[in-house]
């Protein structure tokens, strides 16, 4: 959540900080601002809105800071004081010009800030961030790295940081605990930021900052050392992805652009790890030795939002094909109900980010517990990658877009590969586990015959533009699909969307249905179709319009519903993928014609690293 760029070299630091800037708006994009060193000390610009409005702004005073080669920057996602340009960042401390950026939640602000007023400090936001900067201030006795390092161990909470002190010129400060940050290493600039897509365009050699770790950049001089001030030794990894992965390539919007790169994505997912002679998936990250196997009692899958709903669909499928016990929670639920969890459990944490606060937590509770724990992540070097030290990476590409698509779409590739698995393992046969290979292997091309109907989904979107509430319904397989689909559809579009068991309307629901509120019936063929079927006579008895996705040849669907998307046939743990890419098309042509700003949705951010 909240993006920070900072730079310090040779060059002028602007155009790297704003181009940063707009490579990490999809982090938050509330407000943003920034701030340079120059001969009379370092200047700072902040407005509310977009970067394109801070861009403006310095468009009218550039010349006096463009020749500043060392400065930091925020776009900011607001949670503590509204966003306004007073509470964007950069927050500056007391007399000692201590100028900061922080992602993450200072929890014991308000002591703190009781603390400081009491010293006689001024604060003019709302932000627990500018408590963070007086703090520095408040210690500053000539040193930077002292003050930051010993305002560090005050706070509680989450924290990714940059910091300059106009009384060091040329030198930034960086920190994390629980709020990454990543150093790229060029020639003779160093550029830190939040996340490598912002340092892509200049270096690909990335440090990763590990908690509790704090650097001192000087040009390209970076010393690390841990808050104990111990020298800390942090080899540079390599980002392999390219420049052009996070651009938008033509298409009007990220979200479509990924929406139609499942194909591509699903195929690196898969990538030299389907075994089809012995009829089974190569996870190495996933390998439990003999014993683990044979001890095994469960599969728990963690994750939030989109992640979750894809952890659903590895939770039939396990229990479905390998006969182990599985059970998907809620990232933050896992961690605060105390879970009865232990050494025969697999927690499986997803994240495409590998930073959401809640999953990472879920993980470390795992950890404390004795499981056995893996990550499925698609961003390389996240925390949660580090942190699990096994799992499997989604090899899906960088996903910009706020509304996750093609992360769904590789996470439940993955995740029937780990049933095929297991279940070879345990008791599948050698040729029904081809079969399977061969199923998962035909997951890209099925997904492109869906994108082969994105006029036709568009069309049919017109229909259901002007709707304010909408219902989704599946049963089995099916049943996530239709959370992802309402998760898809009021994240972007601002419909008020609700997924629901088909089975489950009948409980409550079905009481709001009326002729303004249409259904998205999941009534793909296979086991349960025809009891979708029933329910959806039931929604248009109530005048509810319906529009079901339907197996391609399928008449009797096809009668039963107003409107249909037709996907390909394929068995149901396979249609899960097919489906959802129907209605990320649906949402995304119904967001676009109410003329919503589809990459970034009022509200949201990208990356939850806060609770
Ligand atoms: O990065 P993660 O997969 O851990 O993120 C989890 C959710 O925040 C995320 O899936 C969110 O629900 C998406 N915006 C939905 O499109």
């Amino acid at each position: 959540m909240c993006g920070i760029v900072a730079y310090t070299g040779p060059n002028p630091a602007i155009p790297v900080l704003l181009n940063g800037l707009k490579r990490l708006e999809y982090r938050g994009y509330d407000s943003a601002g920034i701030a340079v060193e120059g001969a009379d000390g370092i200047s700072i610009r902040k407005s509310e809105g977009k970067v394109s409005e801070l861009v403006g702004l310095l468009g009218e005073d550039e010349a006096s800071l463009k020749s500043s080669t060392c400065g930091i920057a925020h776009t900011r996602w607001a949670t503590h004081g509204p966003p306004t340009t007073v509470n964007a960042h950069p927050h500056a401390g007391g007399k000692n010009g201590i100028v900061l950026v922080h992602n993450g939640i200072i929890e014991n602000h308000r002591a703190l800030r009781t603390t400081l007023e009491g010293k006689g400090y001024v604060f003019v936001s709302e932000t627990d961030t500018e408590v963070l900067a007086h703090l520095v201030d408040s210690l500053y006795a000539g040193d930077l790295l002292e003050a930051v390092t010993t305002a560090l161990k005050e706070v509680h909470g989450t924290y990714g940081i940059a910091c300059l002190s106009d009384q060091e010129p040329g030198v930034l400060l960086v920190a994390r605990r629980g709020s990454p940050i990543v150093i790229g290493v060029g020639a003779d600039e160093t550029i830190v930021a939040s996340d490598a897509s912002a340092i892509i365009k200049h270096t690909r050699q990335a440090i990763y900052l590990d908690d509790n770790d704090i650097a001192k950049i000087t040009g390209k001089e970076i010393d690390i050392r841990s808050l104990n001030n111990m020298p800390v030794s942090r080899k540079p990894a390599e980002i392999d992805w390219s420049a052009d992965a996070a651009e938008k390539g033509g298409y009007e919007h990220y979200m479509l652009k990924e929406i139609f790169e499942q194909p591509e994505a699903i195929r690196n997912t898969l990538r030299g790890r389907m075994d089809p002679e012995r009829g089974t998936a190569l996870l190495s990250g996933l390998d439990l030795t003999p014993r683990e196997l044979a001890d095994l009692y469960r599969l728990l899958i963690v994750g939030c939002g989109t992640s979750m709903n894809a952890g659903l669909v590895g939770e039939y499928a396990m229990e479905d094909f390998a006969g182990v016990l599985a059970e998907v929670e809620q990232a933050a639920e896992f961690r605060y109900r105390n879970p009865i969890v232990g050494s025969r459990d697999l927690v499986i944490a997803i994240s495409q980010s590998g930073e959401t606060a809640d999953t990472l937590a879920a993980v470390r509770e795992a950890m404390d517990k004795g499981a056995l724990v893996a990550g499925l992540v698609n961003v390389v070097g996240s925390t949660i990658a580090r942190e699990t030290g096994r799992g499997v990476y989604l090899h899906a590409g960088p996903e910009i877009s706020v509304a996750s698509t093609k992360a769904f779409t590789s996470q439940v590739s993955v995740l029937l590969m780990t049933a095929l698995k297991f279940a070879r393992s345990r008791r599948m046969s050698v040729e029904q586990g081809r079969q399977f290979v061969r199923e998962i292997e035909s997951i890209p091309s099925l997904v492109e015959q869906v994108l082969a109907k994105n006029d036709e989904i568009a069309k049919i979107a017109e229909k259901y533009v002007e709707q304010t509430s909408a219902f989704f319904i599946g049963r089995g397989y099916m049943y996530p699909v239709a959370l992802e689909g309402a998760l898809k559809l009021k994240e972007i579009s601002y419909i008020h969307a609700e997924g629901y068991h088909a089975a489950e309307l009948k409980h409550g629901p079905i009481a709001l249905l009326e002729a303004s509120v249409p259904v998205i019936a999941l009534c793909n063929d296979g086991p349960g179709k025809d009891k979708t079927l029933g329910n959806v006579a039931e929604c248009r008895a109530r005048d509810s319009r319906v529009l079901g996705i339907v197996t391609e040849g399928d008449e009797e669907a096809m009668a039963a519903v107003d409107d249909y998307i037709s996907v390909p046939a394929c068995p149901l743990h396979i249609a899960v993928v097919p489906s959802t890419v129907a209605l990320q098309l649906l949402s995304y042509h119904i967001a676009r014609l109410r003329g919503c700003p589809i990459d970034q949705p009022r509200n949201l951010a990208k990356s939850v690293t806060v609770e």
